[in-house]
């Protein structure tokens, strides 16, 4: 079946009898807001356990909802579908995610001929507080941040994970996520052991990417952003294969970081609709991103492929189905100007988070990066007058409408223009050939993007 029908139909059995009647005919899976669950014999409960203890995804009996919940289980199986993995497993947050993730690649919990050292190979930027857990060592492992074109050369003995996220959070660079992979392969050939590649999908979503058919072993969501989509839940999910989910289920019982049930069902929810919430919310930021590049007051716009850099345009044949709808841009006039648009917005939400139904415009090295060390980000391209903006469902007309007018205030504060505009029908063009067909406007207009930037 196809992903449209898998994300509407995904663990809902409601086309089959046998299962419907378990739950008495319901056509909408029921929550299971049990905390625990009775038992019989002490013999069955206790083969539950031990499956559990063993980091099984099911056993007859859930025991306890921290090991186990049926609405929570209904997500990750769904969601796994739509990766391609074997498992789906949920947790409190994206950031719970992430820190299983690490854990399990970092310990004695990584499966049998995988690598159990504390080294971690990253590649910047990441999401600020990924940034921040990694670099300040809470967990005990050392990172060593590099260019994902030499991810081989950081490669050490006790390398145990490799991490990335493409789009990247918030200069939505891509990574070469094959490439990332086969260097990390041969360095396995030359170690003897398994290296875990996990890639942060929460840009991209399943719709428009999906890491483990390209070789990856993790993808991790901030389940947060477009999963839920509307804003109302939180929650993370790691889409993998069993070898390691069942580590990553002990590390979850362990620590606690469970995903409520409640957040579970709206996720699941938030899963049929994400086809078409992706597609449309990535038409209005395409038309967006257009016109920002051609704005007098805009210096530089981030946007998947918009630079025409020949990396990315391949990358958005063969990895990645569509730019998304994440933008970031700056404006003439620093940070003051920047903040005062931002301000002056009345449709577009100030808020951090993002892949919501509605638009949601924030500062990187304000909000969502502020942990990184300034020169940190600023070398990992984060200017501190970056807006990163979350392009929603409404008409793209009225948030273009309220760009605009915030957008004015440029001119106000600083008077003289850098750069003439080259007029809406020139600079960028999408094409259906390739996904955008691009060429400089005249004058110092930056166009940001492409792998190695
Ligand atoms: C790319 C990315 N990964 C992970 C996270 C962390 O997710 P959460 O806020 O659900 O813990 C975020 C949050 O913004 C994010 O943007």
């Amino acid at each position: 079946m196809r992903l449209e029908t898998r994300a509407v139909r995904s663990a809902r059995g409601h086309v089959r009898s046998d299962t419907t009647r378990e739950v008495g005919g319901a056509h909408v899976p029921p929550i299971d807001l049990s905390t625990t669950y009775t038992f019989d014999t002490a013999e069955a409960v206790a083969a539950s356990m031990d499956a559990l203890i063993e980091g099984a995804g099911e056993a007859p009996n859930p025991v306890y909802a921290r090991l186990q919940n049926p609405t929570v289980s209904r997500f990750e199986s769904a969601l796994a579908d739509l990766e391609s993995a074997e498992a789906g497993v949920a947790f409190a947050s994206g950031m719970a995610a992430i820190t299983a993730v690490v854990m399990a690649a970092c310990s004695e919990a990584s499966p049998e001929g995988w690598a159990r050292g504390r080294h971690v190979v990253a590649v910047r930027p990441v999401y600020g507080g990924t940034d921040h857990l990694l670099t300040s060592g809470l967990l005990g492992t050392e990172v060593s941040w590099v260019e994902s074109t030499e991810v081989a050369s950081a490669v050490r003995h006790d390398t145990s994970l490799v991490l990335l996220e493409t789009p990247a959070n918030p200069t939505l660079v891509m990574v070469d996520i094959a490439d990332v992979v086969s260097q990390v392969r041969a360095c396995e050939t030359r170690l003897g052991h398994r290296i875990a590649v996990a890639v942060d999908n929460t840009f991209a979503t399943p719709i428009l990417q999906r890491p483990l058919e390209l070789g990856a072993d993790l993808v991790v969501h901030s389940a947060t952003k477009f999963l839920g989509g509307h804003g109302d839940v939180m929650g993370g999910v790691v889409a993998t294969s069993e070898e390691w989910a069942h580590p990553l289920r002990q590390i979850r019982m362990i620590t606690g970081g469970v995903l409520h049930p409640m957040a579970g069902y709206m996720l699941h929810r938030g899963l049929q609709t994400l086809p078409v919430r992706v597609r449309a919310q990535q038409a209005s930021a395409r038309v967006i991103a257009e016109r920002l590049v051609l704005h007098p007051d805009v210096i530089a716009v981030h946007y998947p492929g918009l630079s025409g850099d020949p990396v990315e345009t391949r990358l958005l044949q063969t990895q990645q189905v569509g730019p998304g709808s994440l933008l970031a841009f700056r404006v003439r006039g620093g940070r003051e100007a920047s903040e005062r648009v931002m301000e002056t917005l009345t449709l577009i939400c100030r808020a951090v988070s993002l892949g919501s139904v509605d638009s949601l415009i924030q500062a990187p090295a304000l909000l969502t990066h502020r942990v990184v060390d300034p020169a940190s980000r600023e070398a990992a391209g984060v200017p501190d007058d970056l807006l990163r903006l979350s392009v929603g469902l409404e008409s793209v007309e009225d948030l273009w409408n309220d760009l605009e007018q915030a957008l004015a205030t440029v001119a106000r504060i600083v008077p003289e223009p850098k750069k003439a505009g080259p007029g809406l029908g020139e600079g960028a063009v999408m094409s259906a050939a390739s996904p955008w067909e691009s060429r400089a406007p005249s004058g110092e207009f930056e166009m940001v993007g492409g792998a190695g930037i």
